[in-house]
């Protein structure tokens, strides 16, 4: 029996606790929604419960395409149960439709397909508002070890190739999206945080409807049932 006992850390949409395994961490998923670094505040309704069961489908199926993930097993509808890993403070953004940042700071246009997919990498510091760094500044501020990083690097080709293909079978475009990777306790890189419309952008192939948090960062409206379409489709794959 897993139990949940202390509050570790309260982050943007979810809560860390520990629990009767030392190795073993509770993931609560909130329905709290934040932008642009948590200056845009707001709630969606059973984000909570449908980002995890969007994130529990593609923790599942990436394990199957050999990349290794923190998740153990769902414990409720807004509980995962994941290995205690130490979070490398990079956050690894792969695109491959122009979109949000990299449409402005380039000065083009919105939903262009890149020719091959681009890799950023961001120091996870809210309070710097995650700027973009490289891998010089990695080893420089020893944020990571260079072999962690090379390895969640291949892994974030990994998981864009197999997540492409699974939207792809259900109609829907995965324009970029953000990754994290911790340490396990046999110092291997493993797959951490959360994959969900929070963390993607996802665009419906016909129609190029967002599905995914830009509905609430812009206000689009529509947010709870753009992530449940997202779910449902994805449950069709199981
Ligand atoms: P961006 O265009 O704002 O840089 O975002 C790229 C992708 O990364 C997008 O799918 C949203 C995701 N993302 C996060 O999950 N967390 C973040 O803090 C940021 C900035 C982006
Ligand atoms: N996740 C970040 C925040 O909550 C940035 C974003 O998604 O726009 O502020």
């Amino acid at each position: 029996m897993v139990q949940k006992l202390q509050l570790l850390h309260e982050g943007k949409a979810k809560k860390v606790y520990s629990t009767n395994n030392p190795h073993e961490l509770l993931l609560e998923f909130k329905d709290d929604a934040t932008a642009f670094d948590g200056q845009k505040k707001g709630r969606i309704r059973e984000k909570g419960a449908l980002n995890l069961a969007i994130s529990v489908l593609l923790f599942e199926y990436l394990e199957k395409e050999n990349i290794p993930t923190h998740f153990i097993k769902k414990i409720s509808t807004t509980e995962m149960l994941v290995k205690a890993v130490k979070i490398i403070p990079v956050e690894f953004v792969v695109r491959n439709w122009t979109a949000g940042s990299l449409a402005k700071r380039m000065g083009i246009e919105e939903g262009i397909k890149l020719k091959k997919p681009i890799l950023e990498l961001y120091y996870k510091n809210d309070e710097l508002r995650d700027p973009m760094i490289n891998e010089y500044h990695i080893e420089a501020f020893e944020l990571a070890e260079r072999q962690h990083i090379e390895k969640a690097k291949e892994y974030s080709f990994a998981v864009n190739d197999a997540l492409i293909r699974l939207f792809e079978s259900v109609g829907i475009i995965l324009a970029d999206f953000k990754l994290e990777f911790g340490i396990d306790s046999k110092d291997e890189v493993v797959l951490a945080d959360e994959i969900s419309p929070d963390s993607c952008r996802l665009w419906d192939a016909k129609t190029m409807e967002k599905l995914d948090k830009d509905r609430f960062r812009r206000d689009l409206g529509r947010i709870e049932e753009a992530y449940r379409e997202v779910l449902k489709r994805l449950e069709t794959r199981r």
